[in-house]
């Protein structure tokens, strides 16, 4: 099994070397390990070369866009997965064009364009951006594009214990915005169209959701796309390239699956169970896919995949400081200077791995410290960034909290409602070096006259 949590990332960051990084670079403050951000590309590039013939893997832009994580990816042979224009521009400047997939919903006309001029694959998901290709073929503006097409098996990933969360996330896979629904014959439409297009058609595209902790699951529901490839090349379109996404899990970050049941018990008074941790199997999921593919006579396809959460999240911690303690009858609140402004997914009920630190010395934790809800510096009641958190007894203001497993959509989805945005350093054994400088004022208000 890929050992890519082990070792595990920052046990070894010690009370000083957060104190020295919070105080040159001051709070909240992500803390990246190159290190092991590099070493987890290399343990899973390892792992799908070793599983398919013609393996390729794209880093998921969206997830993490930081120029010094993307060239560590792209160093070791990693291309790009771009969900807009904007992420195209900043993948065109640190990878070759050839390595770079564009994806995502909306794809204007320039940006396909662009794309199609580059050699970029362009998986398509709206009928609208064929029509758009076709005319600029035309007008003479491209003469060829590399196409895929994004399809949706429309079957669930997530299991979970309340079955009123499962239904629901059932139902919502079904009718997802993205991709085209195999089983009603939309996706076999689109696929003609494509293949009448004239234009390359190369790739079939899935990706199912994020944080998808069960690799049977997540076979199952990539079994009809396979079947669907088949098709395709039974019927003479020469597809290339399956390309199952993104979406594998981590352990260090769990996600709640409740749904209106559970919200009903807790209404009623009653505590909810935690989720259970669970670890993505990628060493069976790489083994089941590659015995349906030789089930399904695909296995001289090439297999991209997309991974962003799975590479990324563990390689980077979020630093943050207690702005003060609120004991109320019911509650008790720990106020931070990081909220969903700087990490959104907490509003999923994520829950993190949590460190204390003050002068110099690491907090401990005992199972009779208080049961506290951390909320963030924003001014909604919403921004919370943990709920029944355990906290040392004398946890007070100016002390520091590390939590665990902020790389994944953290630097790439934060927004300036209320703060600015953080800084990220990079670990180097001191106080860490500046990769990702903090906001301004300056440059927030530098779009107004
Ligand atoms: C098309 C596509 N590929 C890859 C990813 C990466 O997903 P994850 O970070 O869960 O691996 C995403 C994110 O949702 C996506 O939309």
């Amino acid at each position: 099994m890929l050992a890519l949590t082990s070792p595990e990332p920052f046990t070894d960051l010690g009370a000083e070397e957060i104190e020295a990084l919070a105080e040159r670079h001051g709070t909240p403050l992500f803390v990246y390990d190159d290190a092991y951000f590099r070493a987890s590309v290399s343990a899973f590039l390892k792992t799908w070369q070793s599983a398919f013939a013609h393996p390729k893997a794209y880093l998921s832009y969206k997830t993490n866009y930081m120029p010094a994580l993307c060239r560590s990816a792209h160093a070791l042979g990693m291309g790009a997965d771009v969900v807009s224009g904007f992420e195209m521009e900043h993948a065109l400047r640190l990878c070759a064009a050839r390595d770079i997939v564009f994806n995502g919903p909306l794809k204007r006309a320039g940006e396909l364009e662009r794309a199609a001029r580059d050699g970029i694959t362009i998986n398509i998901d709206l009928a609208e951006e064929l029509e758009t290709l076709e005319a600029l073929r035309s007008s003479g503006r491209i003469t060829t594009a590399r196409l895929g097409l994004r399809v949706n098996p429309g079957l669930p990933v997530f299991a979970a214990r309340d079955r009123s969360f499962v239904q629901a996330h059932a139902a919502k896979q079904r009718s997802a915005k993205f991709g085209w629904p195999l089983d009603d014959g939309l996706a076999g439409h689109m696929a003609e169209r494509i293949s009448a297009s004239g234009f390359s058609f190369e790739t079939v595209h899935a990706h199912l959701n994020s944080q998808i902790t069960d690799a049977t699951l997540f076979l199952a529901a990539l079994d009809p796309v396979l079947g669907f490839v088949a098709g395709l090349r039974a019927s003479g379109t020469q597809i290339r390239e399956l390309n199952v996404g993104g979406g594998f899990g981590v352990p260090g970050m769990q996600r709640s699956k409740h749904g209106w049941w559970s919200a009903l018990k807790a209404t009623m008074g009653e505590r909810l169970e935690d989720t259970p941790d669970e670890t993505f199997d990628m060493a069976a999921f790489t083994r089941g896919l590659a015995r349906r593919l030789r089930e399904h006579g695909l296995d001289d396809l090439c297999i991209g995949c997309e991974p962003g959460r799975y590479l990324m999240s563990a390689g980077m911690v979020l630093v943050a400081r207690v702005a003060g303690l609120k004991v109320l009858p019911e509650k008790q609140w720990v106020v931070i200077d990081a909220g969903l402004n700087i990490l959104p997914t907490a509003a999923f009920g994520e829950r993190r791995r949590l460190r204390f630190f003050r002068a110099g010395e690491e907090l401990p934790v005992r199972d009779d410290d208080p049961d506290c809800t951390i909320g963030g510096p924003l001014c909604f009641e919403g921004d919370i960034v943990m709920d029944h958190a355990r906290v040392p007894a004398s946890l007070a203001a100016g002390d520091l909290v590390v939590l665990s497993d902020a790389g994944a959509y953290t630097v790439s989805r934060s927004t300036n409602f209320n703060q600015l945005r953080a800084a990220v350093a990079m670990r180097d054994g001191r106080d860490g070096t500046l990769v990702w400088r903090r906001e301004t004022y300056d440059d927030v208000f530098c779009f107004s006259d």
